[in-house]
């Protein structure tokens, strides 16, 4: 039987391992992870993290070949393979502050994996870090090894939060970088034995090391790439009358470029996209490379200016004033089908609205009031610090409550802001909605979830992200 043992376990650890668990019965998968309440959560009812699918597949294996375990260095010291996947957050200061990776969570790890090896282990990076860091871990695995031998393997996860049981049961492919040497390519072959269990052959690709950490952050680069066209698009739309949804309708349908990841919104949010471009724009500059640094950030751009832009047509169409104004929002989440709110757009834009002292009223299906006061009350590139290591800021913000139920939250409101596409939220009873707010009502639509036409014939004033504007909105041009 072959140990496996995952260090972390957070939203790439527990359902990748989850999922390696249910698809080789030979295996045996430990999840470890030194937050205690995590780890209990991962042995309950109730699952740490929302994941359509997690809890079948979690039910179908924990206690059988799937456990969850705080007893970090016991699980790391009997594993053959053992996976790292903790957090690597955006350095928040010293060198690279704002830009590089957070490496602290990485090297601890590397070194307790050192200090309690009693026999050899191939050593899997999991987390997207920088180019080179499984350079870097190799060291440090080596010169404390006391004659054990690691090898070192990139395996990136290319999951995507809301589908990750879908996407890890089917995935377009499997990266596993390795040395080129016959030890490096004999890990290689172990890691791609366990993948090979449902994975067809010829989906899993084998690459040197620094090409499968690269391709990560390029494949996120790419995708966030995509987005940022399209929003900077829908902006040159909104002022020419065209129809976003029709343009990228258009566009993907050449097979060169390809229908999907073209929907405008008001920004993407994720724990990846954001970090994983400064990483790149961090390693190009390391490199001397500040051109391509400075076509990579304009990504990272597009996207806070389409949240400012967002603001700007909330307050300026409501007569260039949200002071003392409720304001309902719904969806907090960064996308729908997950709880996760890491740099969520919904954060800048709250944070936008409650600067021009709005009353917010915030309704999402996942998110708890807690998590969404510490999310506004943090400072930027603090959110992706683990939630237990973060202190409660005293001064969460009084302007903002959180409802638990969309009606409850627009009721009496001005505006309703729309910044995560629930389903939910397509089906709602706007009459019911329009006839419990103030008049004149706005509709804010991030998400282009809304049928405009619809609303409109209601009574609503309605904006939707990249869609032909509203008469109301002509008549308010967006403040600069
Ligand atoms: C992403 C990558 O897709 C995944 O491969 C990688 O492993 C991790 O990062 P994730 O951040 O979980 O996954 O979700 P994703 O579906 O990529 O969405 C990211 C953000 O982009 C969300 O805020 C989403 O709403 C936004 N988005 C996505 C758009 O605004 N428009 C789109 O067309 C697609
Ligand atoms: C382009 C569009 O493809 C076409 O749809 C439009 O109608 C006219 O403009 P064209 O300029 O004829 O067509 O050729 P295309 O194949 O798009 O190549 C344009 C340039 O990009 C060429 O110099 C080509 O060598 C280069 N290219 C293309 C690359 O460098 N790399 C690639 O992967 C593809
Ligand atoms: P991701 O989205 O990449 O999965 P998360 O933040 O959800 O990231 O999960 C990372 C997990 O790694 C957290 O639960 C954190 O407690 C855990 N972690 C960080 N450092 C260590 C460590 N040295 N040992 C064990 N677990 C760790």
């Amino acid at each position: 039987m072959v140990n496996i043992c995952c260090i972390g376990a957070g939203y790439v650890g527990g359902p990748t391992m989850a999922v390696i668990a249910l698809k080789c019965p030979s295996v045996k998968v430990v999840v470890v992870d030194i937050a205690v309440s995590r780890i209990n959560a991962w042995n309950s009812d109730q699952l740490p993290i929302y994941e359509p699918g997690l809890d079948e597949v979690v039910k179908q294996c924990r206690g059988k070949n799937l456990f969850f375990s705080t007893d970090v260095e016991k699980h790391v010291r009997e594993a053959d393979i053992v996976f790292v996947s903790v957090n690597t957050p955006t350095k928040t200061r010293g060198l690279g502050a704002g830009k590089a990776a957070d490496l602290t969570y990485w090297e601890s790890a590397a070194r307790m994996i050192a200090d309690v090896a009693v026999s050899d282990k191939i050593v899997v990076e999991k987390s997207t870090v920088p180019v080179k860091t499984a350079e870097a871990i190799e060291k440090i695995l080596t010169h404390n090894s006391k004659g054990i031998k690691f090898q070192i393997l990139s395996n990136p996860e290319f999951l995507a939060e809301g589908t990750a049981i879908q996407d890890l049961f089917n995935p377009d492919r499997v990266l596993i970088g390795g040395r080129e040497t016959p030890g490096g390519q004999k890990a290689v072959q172990e890691l791609k034995n366990v993948y090979a269990q449902w994975v067809p052959e010829d989906r899993i690709l084998t690459t040197n090391l620094w090409s499968a950490e690269l391709s990560k952050l390029a494949a996120n680069a790419f995708l966030a790439q995509r987005i940022s066209s399209v929003n900077a698009m829908s902006a040159l739309c909104e002022a020419t009358g065209a129809n976003v949804s029709q343009v990228a309708h258009a566009v993907g349908k050449d097979t060169r470029i390809g229908p999907k990841f073209l929907n405008a919104s008001v920004g993407f949010g994720g724990s990846c996209f954001q970090k994983d471009i400064l990483n790149l724009v961090y390693i190009c500059e390391c490199n001397g490379l500040h051109e391509v640094a400075n076509y990579w950030k304009q990504v990272i751009k597009i996207n806070d200016y389409q949240k400012s832009r967002f603001v700007n047509r909330v307050v300026s169409s409501m007569f260039n004033t949200v002071s003392g104004k409720k304001v309902a929002v719904l969806g907090f989440a960064f996308k729908k089908d997950t709880g996760d709110t890491r740099e969520t757009p919904a954060i800048d834009v709250c944070k936008g609205l409650v600067g021009d002292k709005a009353l917010l009223s915030i309704f999402d299906p996942q998110v708890t009031e807690e998590q969404v006061m510490r999310d506004l009350a943090m400072r930027k590139f603090d959110w992706d610090h683990p939630a237990h290591l973060q202190p409660m800021s005293p001064t969460a913000t009084k302007e903002v409550s959180v409802c638990w139920d969309a009606y409850e939250a627009t009721k009496d409101a001005h505006a309703v802001c729309i910044l995560t596409e629930w389903e939910e939220f397509k089906s709602l009873d706007y009459k019911k909605i329009f006839d419990g707010m103030r008049k004149p009502a706005f509709v804010f639509d991030g998400r282009n979830v809304v049928d405009v036409d619809k609303l409109r014939e209601i009574g609503f004033i309605v904006y939707s992200i990249g869609k032909p504007l509203d008469p109301w909105l002509k008549d308010m041009p967006a403040l600069a």
